[in-house]
């Protein structure tokens, strides 16, 4: 089984979703760690109940960002993780640290990237009158929400919406999407390693996982 280990900053709900499809079976994964930015994270709480061993750390504890994401990554390097998620997790890693896991880190981000990297997607989408909005997965390289994308999720924007109704209506389709991803990984459907073609910022190609 795929040893999966995920970040998450918030609430947990794509975490939980992904839970949800292990326990159902769908889902053949070891979740072997779960760490955040923020000790009180709803997500530490879903993976405790769910007995995934968890930590925090704390960015104001370390002098930079880059020693902040050494550490970080360190802690889901020693887990045996194979597979590293984001799911909520609202930091930009930076790119050295980031480097060896290149083509084994992903992330789900709330619009139909290449549109709306960053921050308060809703609400960019609905101030530029789209007609659709979505949600997306994609290989996590140096550039912010910038690698390839792997699969998307699209909703048609309602007349009445707004940034909370959408952003409410969009997770129920993250809630699909991202273990839908994760099962073509676990399956052997889905390299591992960033696909054929694509520059990933000069970085080497990793070795695909047995
Ligand atoms: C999700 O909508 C996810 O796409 C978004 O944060 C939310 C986390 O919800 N991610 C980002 O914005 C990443 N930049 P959750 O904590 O309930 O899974």
């Amino acid at each position: 089984r795929l040893r999966v280990a995920v970040l998450a900053s918030g609430r947990g709900s794509n975490l939980q979703a992904l839970i949800a499809a292990r326990d159902a079976g769908r889902l053949p994964v070891d979740f072997v760690l779960v760490g955040s930015d923020k000790a009180s994270a709803g997500a530490l709480q879903l993976a405790r109940d769910a007995g995934i061993p968890t930590f925090t750390l704390d960015p104001k504890a370390y002098a930079s960002r880059r020693e902040f994401d050494f550490e970080l990554l360190h802690r889901l390097d020693a887990s045996g993780a194979q597979l590293l998620v984001l799911a909520g997790f609202m930091r930009i890693i930076d790119g050295e640290a980031l480097r060896p896991w290149v083509g084994r880190i992903i992330n789900i981000h709330p619009s139909l990237l290449p549109k709306y990297r960053g921050l308060h997607t809703h609400r960019r989408a609905l101030e530029a009158g789209d007609a659709e909005h979505g949600a997306s997965v994609h290989y996590v390289t140096a550039e912010l929400d910038g690698g390839p994308v792997i699969a998307q999720a699209r909703l048609a924007i309602q007349p009445g919406d707004d940034e909370h109704s959408l952003a409410e209506r969009l997770l129920g389709h993250e809630h699909q999407l991202l273990p839908a991803v994760l099962q073509l990984i676990a399956d052997g459907r889905l390299a591992l390693s960033p696909p054929d073609g694509v520059a990933l910022d000069g970085l080497p190609r990793q070795q695909p996982l047995q």
